[in-house]
């Protein structure tokens, strides 16, 4: 399983915060927001990563991430030229693709909490698996309803009068097919290679899962001032309460046994002199 993390866009809504760099650059309590999206694939153990994003943005993640050898994962990066929309990232992933399934996040997507429905879903073989989660504001997102079986019926783009409450999150689980499907879409009115068209192809083909995502995990949004504020409460509400850091890339690496204690400790060694650092220092110690 192939991992892609789309991190394009151009965050206007959050002007001037991302005047000079991109939206999953901004800082959630105390790291990068891409941290957090990442981190969710490593954790399901997925080690080849596809970066994608604007030309400006690409060398800022270099120097971020890296290829990922520190990590135990490769990380590569491709270009996506304009917003021409999410589902473009498997035209764009193809070759990185090959002949794998491939799981995609969105960049500004955080999830916390117990991760069981997406490990479920990585153990499929074949068809998609997407996910439904309750919020208030179903008309911003793509929109599932279910019938009483829990069945999907339809999957609608912020739809003005939404069918349910469930809207779809920005993790999707594809088999291979995915990449013909996003070559046979064509651009939405808005322009843009819609994921929800490359869901409603897979649910056509009754191939498509939709999960439902329980109450006890946090799918939080970071489409506002308001909404980034909230995650960085949250997040330091939690990491200050338990002494644990969540989305900590360096520390999952570890405890995924993707990198050996002795690149750990080299790998820790690196680091400035920072609360990170102790607090890596810190696991390696209790561990
Ligand atoms: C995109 C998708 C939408 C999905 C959302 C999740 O919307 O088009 O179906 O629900 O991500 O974050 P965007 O926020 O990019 O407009």
């Amino acid at each position: 399983m192939k991992g892609i993390v789309l991190a394009g866009g151009s965050g206007s809504r959050l002007y001037p915060i991302t005047k000079v760099y991109s939206k999953q650059l901004v800082v959630i309590y105390d790291k990068p927001l891409i941290y957090y999206p990442i981190s969710v694939l490593m954790l399901g153990g997925i080690k080849e990563i596809l970066i994608i994003s604007n030309k400006e943005t690409i060398p800022l993640y270099r120097q971020l991430l890296g290829d990922g050898s520190h990590l135990g994962v490769r990380f590569e990066y491709v270009v996506q030229d304009a917003p021409n929309g999410i589902a473009e990232a498997f035209i764009l992933g193809e070759n990185f693709i090959g002949s794998d399934g491939v799981t995609l996040i969105l960049g500004d997507n955080i999830f916390y909490g117990n991760l069981d429905f997406f490990y479920r879903a990585l153990q499929q073989k074949k068809g998609a698996t997407i996910f439904g989660y309750r919020v208030n504001d179903p008309e911003r997102y793509g929109v599932v309803d279910f019938d009483k079986e829990g069945n999907a019926l339809s999957i609608e783009e912020k739809p003005k009068q939404p069918k349910s409450n469930y809207a779809v999150p920005g993790l999707y689980v594809y088999d291979n097919n995915v990449v013909p499907i996003a070559k046979s879409i064509t651009p939405s009115p808005r322009g843009e290679l819609e994921i929800t068209d490359v869901n409603n192809v897979y649910l056509k083909q009754k191939k498509l899962r939709v999960e439902k995502v329980g109450r006890g995990v946090a799918w939080l949004d970071t489409g506002t001032p308001e909404a980034l504020l909230q995650a960085s409460n949250f997040f330091g509400v939690i990491e200050d309460r338990q002494g644990l850091k969540v989305a900590c890339l360096e520390e999952i690496a570890y405890l995924k046994k993707f990198i050996s204690k002795e690149s750990f400790t080299a790998l820790v060694g690196s680091l400035p002199k920072s609360m990170y650092r102790e607090y890596l220092e810190k696991i390696f110690q209790e561990d």
